[in-house]
Parts: C-alpha cells; sequence; structure tokens
C-alpha cells in the first residue's frame, strides 16, 4: 500500500501515474476509521480506477481546543482497515504543516448562508475550516469524484457549494449513513462513550423516526417539543438542537410539504461527547 506524509511526494506519484489513470477518487477523512469511512472506499475502488484517502484530523474546524485534542488519532489501526478493503487504495496522511505551512487559519467562503445554519451556528468558523481543507485537498489530489457521507449532511452540502461557487472541477457524490446495529450512526467520536452510554445513544435514531413520524400531521414546533421532553428524560444526555430543514437551503420547514425536500436534523451531547445524526423526513 501506498503512504504519503507530503503533498510533494502524492504529487509526484500521482504525476507518474496520470498516463494509467482516467478518474481518481478521493475520500477524505479525520480517521479513526469505521465501516462508515471504509464503505465511502468501496464505493470509490468501484467508481474510479485510482482512490485516494487521506486521514488529517483539521485543527481549523475544530471551534473546541479540547474536542480537538480529544479526537481519537489511530494511524496504525486505520491503515490496517483500509488494507483490509484493498492494498490498492492511496493514502496520504500528512502533518499539520504539510497542509498549512506555518499558517493554520481559515479562509473565508461565501457559502450562500447554508454555512450558518445548525452546525454553523453551533460551532462558528466550522465550515469555514472544512472548506479550507478540503479545498487545499481537492487542489493536491484533482480528483474526478469525491465521496462524502451525507451524515455530516450540512457538511456535504456546503461541500457542494464549495465547488459550485469557486468552480472546482470535482463531481461530489453523497453517501448514506453507515449505521451500528441498534441505530446509532456510526460516528469516530462513538469510540469515546462508555458501552452503556453507546447502547442509550440509540435514542438519538430512534427520536428522529418518531418525529418524521409526528410529521405528518403536527407542525415543527410540536415535533421539536417533542424531541426535547424525549431527550430531557435521559441523565447524561443534553439536546443542542434539532431542526427539521430543507436540504438545500438548510432553512427551517414549519410544516410538511411536497414539493420540498427536508430532514431532521439533531446535534446531542453525551457527557461531553458530541454526536450528530440526521434523516429524510419526505
Ligand atoms: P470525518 O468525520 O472523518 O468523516 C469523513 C467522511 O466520512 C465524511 O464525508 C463523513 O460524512 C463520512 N462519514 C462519517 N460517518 C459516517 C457514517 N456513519 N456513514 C457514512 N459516512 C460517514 O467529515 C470529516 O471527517 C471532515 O470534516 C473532512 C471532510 C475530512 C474535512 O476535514
Amino acid at each position: 500500500m501506498q503512504i504519503f506524509e507530503r503533498q510533494s511526494d502524492l504529487k509526484s506519484y500521482l504525476k507518474s501515474v496520470a498516463d494509467q489513470t482516467t478518474a481518481i477518487g478521493f475520500v477524505p477523512t479525520m480517521g479513526a476509521l469505521h465501516q462508515g469511512h471504509l464503505s465511502l472506499i468501496a464505493q470509490s475502488l468501484k467508481d474510479n480506477d485510482l482512490t485516494v484517502m487521506s486521514i488529517f484530523v483539521n485543527p481549523t474546524q475544530f471551534n473546541n481546543a479540547d474536542d480537538l485534542k480529544k479526537y481519537p488519532r489511530t494511524l496504525q489501526a486505520d491503515i490496517e482497515k483500509i488494507r483490509s478493503v484493498s492494498d490498492k487504495v492511496i493514502v496520504y496522511a500528512p502533518a499539520v504543516e504539510d497542509i498549512y505551512e506555518g499558517k493554520t487559519t481559515s479562509e473565508t467562503f461565501d457559502f450562500d448562508g447554508i454555512d450558518k445554519q445548525m452546525e454553523g451556528r453551533h460551532r462558528p468558523g466550522h465550515f469555514d475550516g472544512v472548506g479550507t481543507v478540503v479545498r487545499r485537498l481537492f487542489d493536491i489530489v484533482q480528483p474526478s469524484n469525491a465521496y462524502f457521507g451525507e451524515k455530516d449532511f450540512q457538511q456535504l452540502q456546503v461541500i457542494r457549494k464549495l465547488v459550485s461557487k469557486y468552480n472546482i472541477p470535482v463531481n461530489i457524490i453523497g453517501m448514506p449513513i453507515f449505521r451500528e446495529e441498534n441505530g446509532l450512526a456510526m460516528s469516530s467520536r462513538n469510540e469515546r462513550l462508555l458501552p452503556q452510554q453507546k447502547q442509550q445513544a440509540s435514542v438519538i435514531y430512534k427520536t428522529l423516526q418518531q418525529a418524521r413520524k409526528m410529521f405528518d400531521t403536527k407542525s415543527a414546533r410540536e415535533v421539536t417539543r417533542f424531541v426535547e421532553k424525549t431527550l430531557s428524560g435521559m441523565a447524561d444526555f443534553r439536546l443542542e438542537y434539532f431542526e427539521i430543514a430543507d436540504e438545500s437551503t438548510l432553512l427551517p420547514v414549519i410544516r410538511k410539504s411536497k414539493n420540498k425536500k427536508y430532514r431532521g436534523f439533531i446535534a446531542v451531547f453525551v457527557k461531553d461527547i458530541r454526536l450528530i445524526d440526521t434523516i429524510s423526513f419526505n
């Protein structure tokens, strides 16, 4: 398996195989890989003749220093997991300097306001950090196709905006959420949950499913009250937000409608561990 730490080496390698390559697939990640990440690789391997996965815990998208510090870093185990899918994947695992060259700050982007809703409201500057690193990674890898999970649905829409507004020639592919058996969306942060908390966290997906059903007959306000009530009954759990929002504008949706696509979005703290999830409400 090819593993690169420096963008210059990765670029030289990609140049050397350019003649035999028609489509590069790219899967950006922050590591601590799970089956959700691996499903993105599997799709990329199917669609492209070369797949690059980046593993980089991007400091500029963390608005909380403690979250950045505690983010799991498990490079050796990650490499073994990638190998178990295919040894043809090219891994790019740089140090911070290789991406930021001494200036670890975000650029600012105009994402037409979709970065200001939900995650953006609770994590100021987060999507500028994501946009900064993803644009740099696209620049290095020059992929034909890039794969992002619907787990971070708002991020997926921000990336779609990034490529359309800033004219980056890459096809963005959204992939379904991979879940634990109990319904909990897989996440690198799940590694920090105690077994009992992980079991209890199935409430997040269950509540989303109940909320979807309720929204058939009730208003967003009533559904939100139900979600707040459900979560408030659980020790160690704290609801940060629940919203029903339009898939393209990410603006709140008040009532069910036939002409729009919308989803339920939720962010919950289990002690200091922040979990998010979303499902379609159509
Ligand atoms: P990370 O959280 O590591 O996620 C990498 C990719 O895996 C994202 O596109 C994310 O949506 C997807 N993913 C995570 N959990 C998933 C699941 N349960 N099912 C399917 N896909 C899942 O998202 C990031 O990293 C960063 O913000 C990044 C885009 C790499 C920029 O730093």
